[in-house]
C-alpha cells in the first residue's frame, strides 16, 4: 500500500516538465485510518459530495467525502472565502481539495476532519436534474438498477463492489495457497458444457447481410451479361498477347499487353466474386443456415461453464481451476438468475466425489473466514441495513462443517415434512426446486447441506456413473439464503461409459471428440465443482436479488451499458 512518503517519491521520480504534476491523492480510507494522530498535516483528497450543507449563514459548509476506499466519508470543511460554497454542496459533486487535518470538537461524532485551504478541482452537479437521491434519502435497490451508470455511487452498491472484490481476491489467494494454477478459458466455445442447450450465439451473420444489403443498393451485384462480355473481354486481351509473341514483338509491347490482359482477368475475378452476392442470411440447398460462411467457419457460442476445458489443464497440470464471465441464455426472471454471471471453477486430478467436496468446503469456509478478517465496516453495514443475521451467518458457516447427506436421503426427509406443503411435489427422481434446497438448509440443518448423488436422469453427461447405473458422482452445496451456491461433481473417466452418456443425452458425438481424447488417452479420476459468484455475494450480504450484486446485471429483457 502506498504511502504518503512512497507516493510523493515515485511522483519526484517521474518527473516531466512538459505534463502537469502527477497527482498526490490520500485515500480517505489512510485519512480516516491515522485519525487524530495526523492532525495538523496536510494532505490533498479528492471524492464525491454524499451530502453538503451550508452552515453559519452561509459562512462555511460542510461536505460529507467520499471516495469509494471505505464505507465511511470525511468530514470537509470549507469556508466561503476558500471557493463559492453553493458550487460544492449539490449531492454528486467531486472535488479535489488540500486541506489541513484536524480533531473536531468535543462531542461530535467524527474522530477527524479537514479543514480546506486550497479547492483544486470541481465537477459541479446540477441538483435539479441528479437522478440519484440528496443525501440519506433511500432509494429502492429497483429503482437504481434504471441508473446502473451511478449507482456505483451510492452506499449500498459501494459496498458490495468492495465485498466482491475481497471475495473475488480470496478466491485467488485460496487457490493459489493450496497449489491450483488459474487459467483461462475461453469466452467464446464450440461445445455445450451443460448440454442444455441455452447457449448465447457467436455470428457475425447478421451484420455481414446487413452490410452485404447496403453495398448491393449502392453498386448492384453484376449480371450473367457482365461477367460474360468480361470474360470475352479477357479472351480478347489473351488473343493479343499471343499474337504479339508469336510475330517476335518487343519487349516492352508485350509487358504492355499482358498487362492489360492481367487488368481484364482479374475483373473477370472480381465481377464473378460480386455476383454470388446475396442479401439476406446465407443458406444451404436444404434450408439450413450456411454457417461455413459465419466467423469461425462454424457455429459458436459465449460459454455456459469453462468446466470442459479447464478439465485439459486438469488432465496435465493436476490442480487447476477457472474464474471468468459464463452465459446462459435461460429466461428465468428470478432473484437468483442472470444471463451473464461469473463462475468460479476449480478442477482436480487423482480426485473422487469426497476429494470434491472437501475442496468445495474448505473454500467457502475460507471466504466466509477473509470476509470476516477483511470486510468488517461493509459487512456491518449489510447487517444494520439488509441483514441482521448476516455476520453471524459468515461466523457459523467458516467454523461448522458442512452435513453431508445423499440425494436418496435428502428426498426421503423432504417427502416427510408436513409443516410445509411445497409447490412441487417431492418423489424419488424430481430435480430439487428451490424451495427444497432452501428448506433443507434453512429449516432441517440449519447449515450448509451437501447434497450427493444425484439421479443421473437430471444430470450432466459428463459426470461419474455410480455402480448402481441410477445415480451420478453429482454433489449440490446448499446454504440459507440462497439454495444451490455450487453444483459439481466427480467426471466420468471411462471412455465407453462416457460415449454412451453422451449419446444418451441425444448430443452429437464430434464436438465432444477432443473432450473423449482426454479419455483415450492417459485417462485419470478427477473431479470439480462450479461456485457461482453471485450467489456467494448474496449469501455473504444477505441482499435479495442478484441483480444487486452485480455491477451490470444482465438478464431477460435488460443489458444496460
Ligand atoms: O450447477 P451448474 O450449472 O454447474 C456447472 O456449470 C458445472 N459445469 C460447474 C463445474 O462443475 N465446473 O452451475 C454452477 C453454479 C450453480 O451452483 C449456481 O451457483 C451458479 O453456478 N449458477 C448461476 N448463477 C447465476 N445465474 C445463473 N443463471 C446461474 N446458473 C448457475
Ligand atoms: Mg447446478
Amino acid at each position: 500500500m502506498a504511502t504518503d512518503a512512497a507516493t510523493a517519491e515515485m511522483a519526484a521520480a517521474s518527473l516531466c516538465d512538459d505534463l502537469e504534476p502527477a497527482t498526490t491523492r490520500t485515500r480517505i480510507r489512510d485519512v480516516l485510518a491515522t485519525g487524530a494522530a495526523r492532525a495538523g498535516e496536510s494532505v490533498v483528497v479528492g471524492g464525491w459530495v454524499r451530502t453538503g450543507r451550508e452552515q453559519g449563514k452561509g459562512s462555511f459548509a460542510f461536505l460529507e467525502l467520499s471516495d469509494g476506499s471505505c464505507a465511511a466519508a470525511l468530514q470537509v470543511i470549507v469556508d466561503a472565502a476558500v471557493h463559492p460554497l453553493a458550487r460544492l454542496t449539490a449531492t454528486g459533486t467531486s472535488v479535489l481539495v488540500e486541506g489541513v487535518i484536524k480533531e473536531p470538537p468535543q462531542g461530535t461524532k467524527q474522530n477527524i476532519e479537514l479543514k480546506v485551504s486550497r479547492v483544486l478541482e470541481v465537477g459541479e452537479v446540477d441538483a435539479a436534474s441528479y437522478p440519484l437521491p440528496k443525501g440519506k434519502v433511500k432509494i429502492p435497490l429497483e429503482t437504481l438498477r434504471d441508473v446502473v451508470h451511478l449507482r456505483s455511487r451510492t452506499n449500498t452498491i459501494g459496498a458490495v463492489a468492495r465485498i466482491r472484490h475481497q471475495l473475488a481476491f480470496a478466491t485467488h489467494s485460496f487457490f493459489h495457497e493450496n497449489g491450483f494454477l488459474y487459467v483461462h478459458t475461453p469466452i467464446i466455445t464450440t461445445s455445450d458444457c451443460e448440454g442444455a442447450g441455452e447457449m448465447f450465439q457467436v455470428t457475425t451473420l447478421f451484420s455481414q447481410a446487413e452490410k452485404t444489403e447496403k453495398e448491393l443498393k449502392e453498386n448492384p451485384a453484376p449480371s450473367e451479361s457482365d461477367v460474360t462480355a468480361a470474360k470475352v473481354l479477357a479472351q480478347e486481351k489473351g488473343a493479343a498477347v499471343a499474337q504479339l509473341k508469336g510475330a517476335k514483338a518487343g519487349k516492352q509491347d508485350i509487358d504492355a499487353a499482358v498487362a492489360e490482359l492481367k487488368k481484364a482477368k482479374d475483373n473477370v475475378a472480381r465481377l464473378e466474386e460480386r455476383s454470388k452476392l446475396k442479401p439476406g442470411i446465407p443458406l444451404r440447398d436444404d434450408g439450413t443456415v450456411a454457417f461455413e460462411n459465419d466467423f469461425f467457419k462454424r457455429q459458436a457460442f459465449l460459454t455456459v461453464s469453462g468446466q470442459l476445458q479447464v478439465e485439459t489443464y486438469a488432465c496435465a497440470l493436476s490442480s487447476v481451476y477457472t474464474f471468468g464471465p459464463t452465459f446462459r441464455a435461460e429466461n428465468s426472471h428470478t432473484s437468483r438468475h442472470l444471463a451473464e454471471f461469473w463462475m468460479v471453477e476449480p478442477e482436480i486430478a487423482f480426485a473422487n466425489l469426497q476429494d470434491d467436496m472437501n475442496c468445495a468446503e474448505k473454500y467457502v469456509q475460507y471466504l466466509c473466514k477473509w470476509l470476516l478478517d477483511h470486510c468488517r465496516e461493509d459487512m456491518e453495514f449489510m447487517v444494520k441495513n439488509y441483514d441482521k443475521s448476516a455476520i453471524e451467518r459468515l461466523e457459523l458457516v467458516s467454523s461448522t462443517p458442512f452435513v453431508r447427506i445423499s440425494y436418496t436421503k435428502a428426498v426421503e426427509l423432504l417427502m416427510n415434512v408436513t409443516a410445509k406443503k411445497f409447490e412441487n411435489p417431492v418423489e424419488w427422481g424430481i430435480d430439487l426446486a428451490s424451495e427444497h434446497e432452501r428448506y433443507l438448509t434453512e429449516e432441517i440443518f440449519k447449515k450448509p447441506v451437501i447434497v450427493y448423488n444425484y439421479p443421473k436422469g437430471i444430470k450432466a453427461f459428463y459426470m461419474r456413473l455410480n455402480d448402481d447405473q441410477k445415480t451420478v458422482a453429482a454433489m449440490d452445496v446448499l446454504v440459507p439464503k440462497v439454495g444451490e451456491l455450487i453444483g459439481g461433481s466427480q467426471r466420468e473417466e471411462r471412455f465407453d461409459v462416457l460415449k454412451q452418456r453422451i449419446l444418451d443425452a441425444g448430443l452429437p458425438l464430434e464436438p465432444y471428440e477432443w473432450y473423449l481424447d482426454l479419455r483415450r488417452f492417459g485417462s485419470v479420476k478427477h473431479s470439480g465443482f462450479g461456485l457461482g459468484f453471485e450467489r456467494m455475494i448474496l449469501f455473504a450480504t444477505g441482499m435479495e436479488n442478484i441483480r444487486d450484486v452485480i455491477p451490470f446485471p444482465r438478464y431477460p429483457g435488460r443489458a444496460d451499458l
